[in-house]
């Protein structure tokens, strides 16, 4: 049920003529009083917004406004002409998601503010227990009509050289590894020069670096920056000075260099800062989904969580291909039954089969605008009798439209395609944007991108189609809005564990869920249960730097509403003990308790089961080892479960043994402590079933 309680007023609107001076400092507290904002228009007209956390100030004076191109202004110095605030307290129900209601509480500030040309601009800002949300809001006004960005010239002025798990910035591509620096030892341009295995990098510059940014001050402040709600602009990156430990940001530019073209009445996305002392905050925050508009659909029905394993990681580790020349064509009618046999078998929903249509003997590399027409499958692959075959054992076929960039060409053939799913029982689409962008000159983070991403999550809703995206712009929570996009990629993957230079670290998915998932769920594609990965290939040498037991883990750690058991059916028949834990693991959940975590180092977390009163537990570590004992106290009280321990076994390393695991059953009630012993890259996954 939800309740909302909108307390308008409690400064009141005070409309033009303009404020005098004593009045242009206004203050506004989190609901708990620990975050203070304090705004102010400075002698020469700066407005400036500054925040404190239990009294610690750690963003110092920090200046807003725009530059635009047209027409020329320098939106920066301003008189506040009047200052409005209320407070919210509703609780809201997402279609799916990591806890079944939402709270959202916060305190508002919004104030209109005056450039001497007359244009209004309004700033509003949103204050919570877990942080701040702010964003510029252009009225509908006479100075103002149609307007183009040259620079937002948004502040976030540090106040310390504080530890940041930061990849360089770029207008293409957010797959790298983080580093874990100083700000003042950054260097985008040489972290970037490391990873050959990138395709298509737009490196902005030595001192540019992306968002979600996680910092930790010297006092175990916990601070992450990133935006919400992306919508009609362009991604946010972020322009550090090494100095003052100011960033400012820097939207990602389009084929001629401007950002964004917009129109009055214009909202920006939010600029949001998570804080607190505690790591496990910024983890559990609902901040970015509760800046984001509430769902677009009224008949959420066809939306599903689910899971699905795929004809695809052969082809990543050689053992077939998605091009048919050549003689190893993965995605044929006899092979891509096996998968669909295996996913009945073992309760799965999905198969994806990439590598089904026309085109990849001649996909990447050439810029080349229509490659695929996402309609006609290779003559070896007989979509019609697979349909048939899978719906006769209650699975359904995932579709996988490769756009190779060219999204103008996808844009021309959406409908076509959609309808093509609807006409083969698929109802979800895994879209892929692999290379140089077309339109010509565009990146994959421009506003014109942003829109078409947008446009693919509308278009297939009309079809009643779930998406999932890969090397998209970074999610920024709008899965709340568009509940049919449940997931995407936008940062490095499991599936880099096969990029013959840097591949992953032990510590990656210990950062990943303080970056990359503020946004919103990944594919992260877990369940990797064979290391080395010269199995078809002898010449490689990559490997998955990994315990087993932790790829386990992985599914309550990075939480999805769609998880793929990345490997194959053969390397799963091995371990069919373990992986019971993945058909186990539910996708949708009731409730979320980050138990314990640190960015670079540990994770865990439990879930309960959306439907079910069973809990699931995940714990994983970096390259070090780990003891902890955790209560139980999550699990209901007086309820007795039936815990199954999935652990590492006792001289199980990622490097030395990493296959190494150890199935134990227990009793447990919620008085109960459990001792977990993680191995150097390992983890462990518990399943409590309740009695
Ligand atoms: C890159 C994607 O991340 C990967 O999952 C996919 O298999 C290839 N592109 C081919 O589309
Ligand atoms: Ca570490």
């Amino acid at each position: 049920m939800n309740k909302l309680f909108k307390i308008s007023a409690f400064i009141g609107m005070m409309s033009l003529p303009l404020l005098p001076k004593a009045q242009q400092s206004v203050s506004i507290s989190s609901p708990d009083n620990a975050i203070v904002l304090k705004t102010s228009v400075s002698a020469n007209g700066n407005f400036q917004y500054s925040v404190s956390y239990k009294k610690t100030a750690f963003i110092e004076p920090s200046t807003l406004g725009f530059s635009l191109s047209r027409p020329k202004a320098n939106l920066t110095q301003f008189s506040l002409a009047s200052v409005d605030s209320s407070m919210v307290d509703e609780t809201w129900q997402p279609v799916w998601g990591e806890v079944s209601h939402i709270r959202n509480h916060y305190k508002a500030l919004t104030l209109t503010l005056k450039h001497k040309t007359g244009i209004l601009l309004k700033i509003a800002f949103r204050v919570f227990n877990e942080g701040i949300g702010f964003r510029y809001e252009f009225p509908k006004q006479e100075h103002l009509n149609h307007f183009v960005v040259a620079n937002e010239l948004t502040q976030f002025n540090l106040a310390g050289d504080y530890k940041a798990f930061w990849i360089p910035g770029d207008y293409d591509t957010n797959e790298y590894l983080y580093n874990t620096t100083k700000l003042s030892e950054v260097n985008a341009v040489a972290a970037a020069a490391k990873e050959p295995d990138i395709a298509l990098k737009s490196v902005i510059g030595a001192n540019f670096i992306q968002t979600p940014l996680m910092l930790k001050t010297n006092n175990g402040l916990y601070i992450n920056i990133h935006e919400a709600a992306l919508i009609n602009y362009p991604a946010m990156n972020l322009e550090l000075d090494k100095k003052s430990f100011t960033l400012t940001s820097h939207l990602v530019p389009d084929a001629v260099g401007n950002k964004a073209y917009l129109q009055t009445p214009f909202q920006t996305p939010w600029r949001t800062i998570n804080v607190s002392d505690k790591a496990t905050d910024i983890l559990a925050s609902k901040l970015i989904l509760n800046l984001n508009e509430p769902s677009k659909f009224t008949d959420v029905s066809w939306i599903k969580p689910q899971k699905f394993i795929g004809m695809w990681w052969e082809m990543h580790v050689g053992k077939a291909t998605w091009e048919k020349a050549g003689g190893k064509h993965g995605a044929n009618t006899a092979n891509v039954k096996t998968y669909i046999d295996f996913a009945a078998q073992h309760g799965f929903d999905g198969v994806l089969a990439e590598g089904w249509n026309e085109g990849w003997e001649d996909w990447f590399g050439n810029w080349k605008e229509n490659v695929f027409d996402f309609i006609t499958p290779y003559p070896d692959y007989n979509l019609n009798e697979l349909t048939t075959y899978a719906k006769a054992k209650g699975v359904r076929i995932i579709m996988h439209h490769e756009t190779s960039g060219s999204a103008t060409n996808y844009e021309r053939w959406m409908d076509k395609a959609y309808r093509y799913m609807n006409d083969h029982n698929m109802n979800t689409v895994k879209t892929g944007y692999v290379g140089k962008i077309i339109p010509r000159g565009e990146h994959h983070d421009s506003q014109w991108m942003v829109n078409h991403y947008q446009r693919v999550a509308e278009k297939a809703a009309e079809y009643k189609i779930m998406v999932e995206a890969h090397e998209p712009v970074h999610p920024t929570g709008l899965h709340r809005t568009y509940p049919n996009w449940l997931a995407n990629e936008a940062a490095r993957g499991n599936e880099f564990n096969n990029a013959p230079k840097l591949g992953l670290v032990p510590e990656h998915e210990t950062i990943l869920p303080f970056t990359r998932l503020m946004g919103g769920p990944m594919d992260y594609t877990p369940g990797f249960f064979h290391f080395q990965l010269n199995q078809y290939d002898a010449t490689r040498t990559t490997r998955v730097k990994t315990t087993l037991a932790k790829q386990l883990a992985l599914y309550v750690t990075m939480y999805s509403p769609l998880q793929m058991a990345g490997d194959f059916p053969e390397n799963f028949n091995k371990h069919l003990d373990a992986f019971q834990f993945i058909k186990d693991v539910p996708v949708d959940w009731e409730d979320t308790k980050v138990l314990e975590a640190e960015p670079g180092d540990y994770i865990t977390i439990a879930r309960k089961d959306k439907i079910k009163p069973n809990w699931f537990l995940g714990a994983i570590t970096d390259e070090n080892g780990r003891s902890t004992q955790l209560p139980l106290d999550f699990l209901e009280e007086g309820a007795t479960y039936q815990a199954t321990i999935y652990r590492d076994a006792d001289k199980a390393d990622w490097q030395t043994n990493p296959v190494a695991y150890s199935i134990e059953k227990m009793t447990v009630t919620n008085k109960n402590k459990l001792n977990l012993r993680l191995a150097k890259g390992g983890g462990c996954a518990v399943s409590f079933i309740k009695q």
